[in-house]
């Protein structure tokens, strides 16, 4: 087992792991789980990776301590479908799309479920809990189903995808819903666990949720022959899986399994920016947004809890950061359906959309290999598609009437 550590990522103090901790006791900022690198390098030459794609693979690399008590659907091991049709209409040498919608609650999340839930149970929690825009929810409801723990939801009302919805309510997650945005809901959420020690956070504010996103990184650098690719695209809300994603080719570049970290692009929605700006004008510090609205609800963030984090891996990487209208998202959302067979939901689209645009300005080369990462699948929110696709057409039971419709 790797050693670990929590550690702030502003004033660099360390706390053991042995507390539970979601944000740095001493100055309040963000914390983040180090690895010991050097025990590390020696449980993969003593256990090198083999095996078909999974989170658990990359065991070496998680932050658990009883391999027994692990939380498990199977998550990760998604398609990474190399995009030739797409790549010539955006012009870009090599696209490919990194297919998040194929885990066991079709997004993402899972693979920071299976490590934070574990977690919880080596924290001997009985109930768990987050604030969501949906899928953290869904995912979070299914992997405490999975454990035999108590979940606690909190939705902003009327703003969560019906896919989501229906997802943490079957998993048998109590849902309550706020009358507010997702912010209010995660303040709500965070105070509520702050003061009852019986509930353990489960939003990406929690260092150990990250550690499993990592293992998106480490997929596509596994797929790609050990090789990083010249650039990630990630749609960001909250903020945790930019920083997640960098932060797995960091942990791989550093015990030498690879050369280089992929330029960390970060795509935002329009009306819910702040990362964006801050970097577009060269800020350390994001200036949150009130009143945040998209279409892609998932992303649907003003004052992004990782921000600091997102800021800091497309800084080091140097990547970029670019915003997108619901307009281009749909539109996208579209191209990689049609001509890719991808369907995924508006926030992962937002990635394709912010490619293309970049590719537009020129600030892409057309030369690189770049890898967008499709963080939800297209079932999710299925009402955003009848609302923007043209409609069926109806016929009798008739095969004359069929001709005449076809
Ligand atoms: N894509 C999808 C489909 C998401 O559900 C989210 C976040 C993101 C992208 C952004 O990831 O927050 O790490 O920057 N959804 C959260 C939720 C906020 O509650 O489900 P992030």
């Amino acid at each position: 087992m790797v050693e670990f550590w929590y550690e702030c990522i502003e004033c660099a103090q360390k706390f053991d792991r042995s507390q539970r901790l979601y944000t740095c006791p001493r100055c309040g900022g963000l914390l983040e789980i180090e690895l010991d690198l050097s025990t590390l390098a020696d449980e993969l030459s003593k256990h090198p990776l083999k095996g078909p794609l999974s989170v658990w693979k990359y065991a070496a690399f998680m932050p658990i301590e009883d391999r027994s008590k692990i939380v498990t659907l199977r998550e990760g091991g998604t398609p990474l479908y190399r995009c030739d049709r797409l790549a010539r209409e955006i012009g870009i040498r090599e696209l490919y799309v990194k297919y998040e919608g194929a885990n066991p609650t079709g997004s993402f999340k899972d693979r920071g479920m299976t490590v934070g839930v574990t977690r919880a149970l080596e924290y001997g929690a009985k109930t768990v809990a987050c604030a969501s825009t949906g899928n953290t929810a869904a995912s979070l409801a299914a992997y405490a189903a999975k454990a035999g723990l108590r979940c606690l939801v909190l939705l902003p009302k009327g703003k969560v995808a019906l896919g989501k919805l229906v997802q943490a309510m079957i998993y048998g997650a109590e849902v309550v819903s706020i009358e507010g945005n997702f912010d209010q809901a995660l303040d709500l959420v965070e105070r509520l666990c702050t003061e009852r020690l019986d509930i353990y956070l489960l939003n990406s504010v929690n260092p150990f949720r990250p550690q499993g996103q990592k293992s998106i990184g480490f997929e596509i650098a596994d797929e790609l022959g050990w090789k990083a690719p010249d650039r990630v695209v990630v749609p960001m809300g909250n903020c945790a899986n930019i920083w997640a994603i960098y932060k797995g080719f960091w942990e791989l570049r550093e015990v030498g399994l690879i050369a280089n970290i992929p330029r960390m692009t970060g795509i935002q929605a329009e009306g819910a920016k702040p990362i964006v700006d801050a970097i577009k004008r060269g800020l350390d510090r994001f200036i949150p947004v009130p009143n945040p609205e998209t279409i892609a609800t998932a992303i649907r963030i003003g004052n992004p809890v990782n921000g600091p984090k997102a800021i800091r891996a497309i800084r080091r990487s140097g990547g970029t950061a670019e915003s997108v209208t619901d307009e281009e998202i749909v539109e996208a959302q579209k191209l990689l359906a049609k001509l890719e067979g991808i369907g995924v939901e508006p926030a992962s689209a937002a990635t394709i959309a912010g490619l293309r645009k970049l590719r537009r300005n020129g600030e892409i080369d057309k030369d690189e290999q770049v890898v967008c990462v499709a963080t939800g699948n297209v079932l999710k929110d299925p009402e955003e598609v009848l609302r923007i696709s043209g409609g069926v057409k109806e016929v009798p039971a008739d095969y004359e009437r069929l001709l005449q419709v076809i």
